[in-house]
This record gives structure tokens, sequence and C-alpha cells, in this order.
């Protein structure tokens, strides 16, 4: 039986890395196929490298473009190389346009698709991850569920696919890699100390390319006063340059985007991180680190429901409001922090025994 994964973008790297080494120990047939879709060392080699993964068989160098774009250019490039080199199963992590372009491929080619992540709804479609998820349940054999809620979610649209509820494979990796966060220096390099500072992740479309929106959530954060730390992504980069934003001489102290565990490492010593990536939400749970949404709805609703992940979308006040809230209910929030619905950390090893029982 050989096997493909089909990735191209950072946080696919992350959730595909356990499945991947799981599937080497046990001697699975499994090849990276990658698609390009970040092409940026530190978005893409840098995690490649981090997590000791082999390289991709191939990159179809898709690069960026609009949705149509680079999910069209994807398919064409992608149905190019598998129609030389056929698979039997082809393994689609996440939600992105790499995973969605993925799985139409494959699925028209007669190769079944098995969706790592499957489920997951924020029930806004204007969210192109939702749109790229229902599609890829939708034409999925196999279905690996990392929360009963996803799961449940599946059995009310009625996919016909097979659907396991395995866990998160994120938390897998991310027990994994404890040890390395311990030993990683970054908040000694950075000059920072434990709990005194927030951190901010924010590179989501709806948030980082309407300008009002961008300063709404980022006023939101200035007016907090609070330390600020501020890995940033290339998108967003390059849009607070367009439009002239800067922030020089505030609390916010921007630095380039950093490593998995160097990460993990600042999420643990934030006091609360603000995000609107879907994959930091869990990370922030798994580090008892209370969490800010910069959203107006997130799939990860099990975090909100235990009360340690607060949905404020864009609105500066609420922003500022919520921050300070924490600071002052910051022991009440640490207590809530019990149970995971995200399972037991062997979900790439339940996905890999399911794959290989075929
Ligand atoms: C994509 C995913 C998103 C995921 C995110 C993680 C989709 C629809 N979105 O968003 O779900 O959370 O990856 O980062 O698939 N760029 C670079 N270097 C790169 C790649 C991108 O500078 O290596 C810049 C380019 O200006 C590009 C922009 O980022 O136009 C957007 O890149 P794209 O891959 O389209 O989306 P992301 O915002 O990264």
């Amino acid at each position: 039986m050989r096997v493909s994964i089909i990735l191209g973008t950072r946080p696919q790297i992350i959730k595909s890395a356990p499945i991947i080494q799981e599937a080497l120990n046990s001697g699975l047939d499994l090849e990276i196929i990658h698609t390009g879709q970040h092409y940026d060392y530190e978005l893409s080699q840098a995690f490649i490298k981090e997590f000791n993964l082999p390289e991709p068989v191939t990159n179809l160098e898709v690069g960026s473009g609009s949705h149509a774009y680079q999910t069209g250019e994807i398919m064409l490039r992608l149905e190019k190389y598998l129609l030389k080199d056929r698979y039997s199963l082809a393994l689609i992590p996440g939600d992105t346009n790499s995973a969605l372009a993925g799985a139409l491929t494959c699925v028209k080619l007669g190769i079944p698709v098995a969706h790592v992540e499957a489920g997951a709804r924020c029930y806004d479609m204007g969210m192109a991850e939702e749109v790229n998820r229902r599609l890829i349940d939708h034409c999925s054999k196999l279905l690996f569920a990392p929360t009963l809620n996803c799961k449940r979610n599946l059995e009310k649209e009625s996919v016909l696919g097979e659907t396991y509820l395995t866990g998160d494979t994120m938390y897998d990796v991310f027990l994994r890699f404890k040890e390395k966060v311990d030993e990683c220096d970054i908040i000694d390099r950075l000059e920072l100390s434990d709990k005194e500072y927030n951190l901010l992740t924010l590179h989501r479309a709806e948030n980082v390319d309407r300008v009002e929106r961008l300063r709404s959530i980022l006023n939101g954060i200035v007016n907090s006063n609070v330390k600020t730390v501020f890995p940033i992504h290339p998108r967003t980069k390059r849009r607070l340059r367009e439009f002239g934003i800067s922030l020089e001489n505030t609390n916010v102290k921007v630095i380039e985007s950093v490593g998995y565990v160097e990460m993990l490492k600042l999420l643990k010593h934030a006091k609360t991180v603000l995000t609107d990536s879907g994959g930091l939400q869990k990370e922030a749970f798994w580090s008892k680190t209370p969490c800010i949404t910069l959203r107006d709805r997130t799939e990860w609703v099990e975090t909100i429901d235990i009360g340690v992940n607060f949905l404020v979308g864009a609105d500066t006040e609420r922003i500022t409001q919520t921050i300070n809230l924490i600071e002052k209910r910051y022991d009440s929030i640490i207590r809530k922090f019990v149970g995971n619905p995200f399972g037991d950390g062997y979900a790439s090893r339940k996905i890999v025994e399911i794959i290989r029982s075929l």
C-alpha cells in the first residue's frame, strides 16, 4: 500500500509531523507531496527540518495567488504528478487551499481521501477554511475527527465516508516536544520574563486584508498598554506596510516568524495569547494559557465552553476590556484548565493503525 500525504502550509506540516513519524516507524510506505503554497523558508522548510521529516517527493511550487488560482493551479499540477505516480490513499490534513485542491484532485482520479482534522466547523462560510473543510469532508472516504464535537458535526451532515474519533494529532506533537520547549532559550533572548507579556498572532485574510478591521484589532491591543510580543506572518507584514500602519513606539514588539518550539515556549510563558489562528487556540489550552480569539466564530468551541478561550471578534474596546478582565481574574481562569477534549496523545498511532488495517 502506497500512501501520500498532501500538504503545503506551516500548520499542515505541524499536524502531519506525528503521523509521518508514526507511519515511518511502523513501516507504512508514506510519501510527502508539497504543493508549494508556503515557500518562504520560515513557513515551510524550517518546519520540515524542525520535525526531522523526510524531504517531500515533489514540490509543485504553486506559490501565492487568489483562491481560484491557487486551488486550480494545485489541481492541475497535482493531477499531472499523480497520473505518473499512483497511490492507493491520500491523507489530507487540515483545511487550506492545498488541502481542498489535494482532496478534489485525488477523488477525481479515484484515489480515496482520508481527512485529518475532519468535522471542525465554525459555521462561517465567509472563511475560506470553512468552505474548504466542508467540501473535503464530503468527498472523503475516511474521516479522522479530533474531538467528539467534530464527530457529531459530521454525523449531523450525514457524510458518506467512515468517521473515526481519533483525537488531535496536534496534541500528539505538542506532548512530544515538551522537553525541547523547556530547553528553548527564546524568552532569555528576547529579555522577557514569565507572565509579564501577552503574545499576539494575526494572519487570517478576513482580519488583515481589510484596513479598518486590522486597525480596530491593533488599537485594542495598543490601548491595553500590556507588553505584547508579535511574531509576524509574511502576509500581515505586507499588509501593515501597504496600509502604512506602524507599531513602533507602542507596547507591541514585532518579531520575525518563529519556529514551532519557540512559539510554544512564548505561549507557555505568556500571560494571555491573542490570536486568529485555529491551532494556537488549542495549543494555548494545552499550555494552560488563557486565549483571546480575534475572530467572530471559532471551530474549537470546546475551549470556549470550558471558559478559557474568549471570542471577541475585532472590536477595539472589547479586546482591551477582555485583556484587562483576564488580568483581573487570572487565578480563577487558570483553575478552569481541566480535562482535555482533544484525545490522549496517540491520535497519529490510531490513524496509522486504521490505514494499515485497510
Ligand atoms: C494559509 C491558509 C490558512 C492557514 C495559513 C497558515 C488558505 C486559504 N489559508 O493562509 O488557513 O492558517 O496558511 O499560515 O489556505 N506569503 C509569503 N510567503 C509564503 C507564503 C505566503 O510571504 O511562504 C504571503 C504572500 O504575500 C501571500 C500571503 O502570504 O500572498 C498569503 O499566503 P496564502 O498561502 O495564500 O495564505 P495564508 O495567509 O498563509
